[in-house]
């Protein structure tokens, strides 16, 4: 029971888990707030750029297009419910998981963090309010039948989790020089 619902939360999570490391790789060029300024701080700063973000959210679609793909042999071999992504719903989750991470440098700026300080707990967690307050209030349908109340308290106790584990992961492999 527990393992299942903690099945669909990273499945129904898949689409929103992959775009701000996306934007990683694919970030870079203008950035979104076009260098201005705001009370003598930049607006969001040169970390959020368009490339990243419509490549981020691009991708996270790409993952609902894949795991839509592969369902009928999983949730066959698996016996498990596993929603399918609605074209709706895998926008919503991608570029949510965008959304959330610009609304929190946005909220760093204002607070007076330069570009790329580490906020503990905001930095793990802007993407997850963020891809699941877009879903909710853009596909309301899918999103009650999809996030029953056991799934949502997954994804919010394992999303952390998961990001523990694939940093200490990436530190292990060399890909990463802190192991957080
Ligand atoms: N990135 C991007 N566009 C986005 C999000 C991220 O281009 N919408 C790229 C940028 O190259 C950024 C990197 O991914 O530097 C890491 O993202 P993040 O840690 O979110 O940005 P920071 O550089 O730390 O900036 P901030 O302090 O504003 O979070
Ligand atoms: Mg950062």
């Amino acid at each position: 029971m527990v393992v299942e619902v903690a099945a669909v939360a990273f499945w129904a999570m898949g689409p929103a888990y992959l775009p701000n490391n996306a934007a990683v790789v694919l970030g870079g060029g203008r950035p979104l707030d076009g260098g201005r300024t705001w009370g003598g701080q930049r607006v969001l700063g040169d970390g959020k750029t368009w490339r990243g973000t419509i490549g981020g959210t691009l991708a996270g679609a790409l993952v609902a297009a894949g795991l839509n793909g592969v369902r009928p042999i999983v949730a066959t071999a698996s016996g498990l419910d596993l929603p399918p992504f609605t074209v709706t719903a895998a926008l919503t989750l991608a570029f949510g998981a965008m959304a959330g991470d610009i609304v929190a440098s946005l909220v760093k700026r204002r607070a007076g963090f330069a570009r790329g300080r580490a906020v503990p707990g905001l930095d793990q967690l802007d993407f997850v309010f963020g891809a699941l307050g877009v879903t909710a209030l853009v596909a309301p349908g899918w999103f009650a039948t999809t996030f029953t109340p056991p799934v949502l308290l997954a994804v919010l106790l394992l999303t952390p989790v998961l990001h523990i584990v694939t940093n200490l992961l990436a530190y292990q492999v060399g890909v990463k020089d802190e192991p957080w």
